[in-house]
C-alpha cells in the first residue's frame, strides 16, 4: 500500500460519493462531463440519493449561486468566483473541477510573478537546445492540458496576475485554441474544456480585470454567511473534518466554543454586537469563516497536546488574538477595547475574558 497523503484531492477524498452519484445519475451530461449538472450541484450542496447514499454538503450557502455556477460551466463561458477572503472560492472551485472532470489538479496559482509560460506553455530548455522545438521539448501548462483533455482548468487569484499576462487568456477563452507558432501548430480545446477562476474583491493594489477578459467570464459572488447559525454550521463541519484528518479529538470542540468564536468574529466584522446595542471597532484583517475554522483547529491541537483534551477558552484565545491583531498597534487597542467593553460584561464569558486578558498582556 502506498502511504497516505496529507491532503487528498477532492476527487480522491470523495471518490465514493462521486461514484455513487455517477451510478445514480440518469440525466443528460454535457460533453465530457462525468456527471450531469444536477448531480454536480448535489455533490456540492449535499443530499440523499434514491438508494440511500448520503452526499455530504461541501458548500453551505444559497443553492441558486451554485446552480448559476454549474450552468455557466455547461455553456461556453468561463466562471469567475469573486468574494472576500475565506468565502470558499478555492474550495468551491476544487469541488466543481472534481465533480465535472474528475480532476481538480489542473491548477495555475496566480501571483504578481505569473508569466505567460505558466498560462500557455514553456520549454524544456535542455531538449530545446539539443533538438530544437519539438512536441517533446514542449512543457504544457495545466490550462493547455485541460484544453487537450476537455477538462476544467482552475486559475487561482486571477487579479494578482499582471494585466498583459491575463490577456493571454483571451484567445484561449474566446477562440478556444492555443497557437504554438514555434511548432506551426495549435491546440484546439476539446468539448468539456472550461475554466474556473477565483479573485478576491478586497485585494489592495491588484490588477483590474481587463474589460475584454471580463466579458469572457460569468461572475458569481460568494457571500459571507448571512446568519450566525449558518456560519456555526460551516465551522462545525469543517473543524470536524479537519480534526479527523489530523487525528485530533474533534468531538472535543463543543458547539458552545464554536459559537463563541463565530460570535467574536461576526461582531468585530460587523462593527457592533449581535444584540445591536454596542458599537465595536473593526480590526484591519478579514475575519473570515476560514480563519474561524483555523482558530478552532489550532485550539483543538493545543487542547489535545497541552491541555486536558477538552477545548477550553484558553485554547482558542491565542488563536483569536492572532487572527484579530494583524497590526500590532491599532488592532491591539481594538481587541483590548472589545475585551473590556463586550467580553467582560457578557454572561458566561468570564473564562474567555481571563484567557483573552492573559494573552493581550
Ligand atoms: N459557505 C461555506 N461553505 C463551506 N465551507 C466554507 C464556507 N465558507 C468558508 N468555508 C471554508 O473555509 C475554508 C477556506 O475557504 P477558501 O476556499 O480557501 O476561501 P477563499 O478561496 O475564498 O479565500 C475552506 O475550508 C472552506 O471549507
Ligand atoms: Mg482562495
Amino acid at each position: 500500500m502506498t502511504s497516505p497523503v496529507l491532503r487528498p484531492h477532492a476527487e480522491q477524498e470523495y471518490a465514493g460519493e462521486l461514484a455513487a452519484l455517477a451510478a445514480a445519475d440518469d440525466r443528460a451530461k454535457p460533453p465530457s462531463w462525468r456527471l450531469s449538472p444536477w448531480a454536480v450541484v448535489t455533490y456540492l450542496l449535499g443530499g440523499t440519493l434514491d438508494d440511500g447514499t448520503e452526499i455530504s454538503p461541501k458548500y453551505v450557502g444559497p443553492r441558486r449561486l451554485i446552480e448559476v455556477a454549474v450552468a455557466t460551466l455547461a455553456t461556453d463561458r468561463a466562471l469567475l468566483l469573486l468574494g472576500v477572503p475565506g468565502t470558499a472560492k478555492t474550495w468551491v472551485s476544487e469541488h466543481l473541477a472534481a465533480a465535472i472532470s474528475g480532476d481538480s489538479t489542473l491548477l495555475v496559482q496566480g501571483t504578481a510573478g505569473t508569466a505567460e509560460e505558466q498560462i500557455r506553455y514553456g520549454w524544456n530548455y535542455a531538449r530545446l537546445i539539443a533538438e530544437g522545438p519539438s512536441d517533446q521539448a514542449l512543457v504544457e501548462s495545466p490550462i493547455l492540458r485541460a484544453m487537450r483533455d476537455g477538462k476544467v482548468a482552475r486559475l487561482e487569484e486571477l487579479t494578482r496576475i499582471p494585466a498583459e499576462v491575463q490577456d493571454s487568456l483571451i484567445t484561449i477563452l474566446s477562440e478556444k485554441t492555443l497557437p504554438i507558432p514555434e511548432l506551426g501548430t495549435e491546440v484546439q480545446a476539446r468539448p468539456g474544456f472550461t475554466m474556473v477562476a477565483t479573485a478576491n474583491n478586497r485585494d489592495k493594489g491588484v490588477n483590474e480585470l481587463s474589460s475584454a477578459l471580463r466579458r469572457r467570464f460569468n461572475t458569481v459572488v460568494l457571500p459571507l454567511p448571512d446568519t450566525a447559525e449558518a456560519e456555526v454550521d460551516i465551522v462545525r463541519r469543517r473543524v470536524g473534518q479537519l480534526g479527523a484528518a489530523l487525528s485530533l479529538p474533534a468531538e472535543a470542540a463543543d458547539l458552545a466554543e464554536i459559537r463563541r468564536v463565530v460570535t467574536v468574529f461576526r461582531e468585530l466584522r460587523a462593527g457592533r454586537t449581535e444584540d445591536g446595542r454596542t458599537a465595536v471597532k473593526t480590526p484591519s484583517g478579514t475575519l473570515s469563516t476560514a480563519e474561524a475554522i483555523s482558530v478552532l483547529t489550532g485550539g483543538l491541537a493545543l487542547a489535545a497536546h497541552f491541555g486536558d483534551g477538552v477545548l477550553r477558552a484558553q485554547d482558542v484565545a491565542a488563536g483569536i488574538h492572532g487572527a484579530v491583531v494583524k497590526d500590532p498597534v491599532a488592532d491591539s487597542a481594538i481587541w483590548t477595547e472589545y475585551l473590556e467593553t463586550v467580553v467582560r460584561e457578557r454572561e458566561g464569558w468570564a473564562d474567555f475574558y481571563r484567557a483573552g486578558q492573559e494573552i493581550a498582556g
